[in-house]
């Protein structure tokens, strides 16, 4: 009898939890009305006179022990919720948290609206989903101009035409006929044109649109702006202007930036010229004024208008224009440590 209740108090000491639930069952079968002591206690008087002493002492031992084992494991429980508190350990170090990074359209766009920040051009913007005068007749191309199937016009609504715009040229014609010259601003924004999508073509892609008119603007002009452009967007100083048409330009150009021929790539992307073109431009139409209530007689402008995809494949030799709407984050995480 006695070896067994020795046996207990072993048990008793070597108990050990975090679990509350388990300590009350510990306390239950110890300590509880119908528990081990209770029966212990119960069968004290049928122990031999000359072994209640030490019987006694020992039920009593086990007793203490049980106590004393459910208030510290029940402290240690109440210790442990206390050192977390609310918000657990504060010095700990914080959870790592990966930072986002701006996609490559918004880099090169926001990198284009810097350099032309600097020599006081602002920035403005236009609705996506247009109307015939602003993407079409108001930039000299009237109904049934041939230039007009150039752009595969995606049409919302027929008579009156909605449609999504072909070009940030739409917002020249909105610039224009709210404000008052001097006007110097750049349009970036979306476009839409209902091409087969391909490597180096998409239906939706981006454009930035510029404009410049003030009294006595002149071709120089134009060409000064591009050539700083250049060199400030890519570091290369030497450009030409190709003669080319655009029904709301006259005379219309095309600029071509020398990339140069060092490596394989410059080879390819050149096509062995080492001249890429960037950009379209020209002198606002006398007409194109006339239809934005700006008197072409007293008035003159250049524009012109790129695209961002073009310029950031460029920079950063993206090879397929699908790769910037996939939204693959393997592709978009290399832009990470580019601001
Ligand atoms: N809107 C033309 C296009 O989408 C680009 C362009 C060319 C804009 C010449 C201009 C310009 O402002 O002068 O292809």
């Amino acid at each position: 009898m006695l070896d067994k209740v020795k046996e207990l108090i072993g048990e008793v000491n070597a108990f050990n939890t975090t679990s509350k639930e388990e300590i009350e069952t510990f306390r239950i079968k110890y300590l509880g009305s119908k528990g081990i002591l209770k029966d212990l206690f119960a069968e004290f008087k049928n122990v031999p006179n000359d072994q209640k002493k030490e019987f006694g002492q020992t039920i009593n031992l086990l007793k203490n022990s049980a106590e004393e084992k459910v208030s510290t494991l029940k402290e240690a429980i109440e210790n442990a919720v206390e050192e977390k508190g609310v918000y657990g350990d504060l010095t700990r170090p914080s959870e790592p948290i990966n930072l986002g990074s701006r996609h490559p359209i918004s880099l090169v766009k926001n990198q284009i609206i810097e350099v032309f920040n600097r020599i006081g051009f602002t920035v403005s913007e236009g609705p996506e989903i247009e109307d015939d005068w602003h993407n079409f007749t108001a930039l000299n191309l009237p109904e049934y101009h041939p230039a007009r199937d150039m752009q595969d016009t995606f049409f919302i609504e027929k008579n009156p035409d909605t449609l999504l715009r072909t070009h940030t040229s739409s917002v020249q014609v909105r610039y224009m006929e709210n404000n008052e010259p001097p006007i110097r601003t750049i349009s970036p924004g979306r476009v839409f044109r209902n091409e087969d999508i391909s490597a180096r073509a998409h239906c939706i892609f981006h454009q930035v649109e510029g404009l410049y008119i003030d009294t006595d603007v002149s071709f120089a002009d134009l060409k000064q702006t591009l050539l700083y452009f250049t060199k400030e967007m890519f570091g290369k100083s030497k450009i030409r202007l190709r003669p080319s048409y655009f029904p709301f330009t006259e005379p219309s150009a095309e600029v071509d930036i020398y990339w140069g021929l060092e490596t394989e790539t410059d080879y390819r992307i050149t096509k062995g010229t080492g001249w890429l073109e960037i950009m379209g431009c020209g002198m606002v139409d006398p007409n194109v004024l006339k239809n934005c209530n700006i008197d072409p007689t007293k008035y003159s402008g250049y524009a012109f208008g790129m695209g961002i995809e073009r310029i950031a494949m460029l920079l950063y030799q993206i090879p397929d224009i699908r790769m910037f709407y996939e939204n693959d984050k393997r592709f978009l995480e290399q832009f990470k440590s580019v601001i």
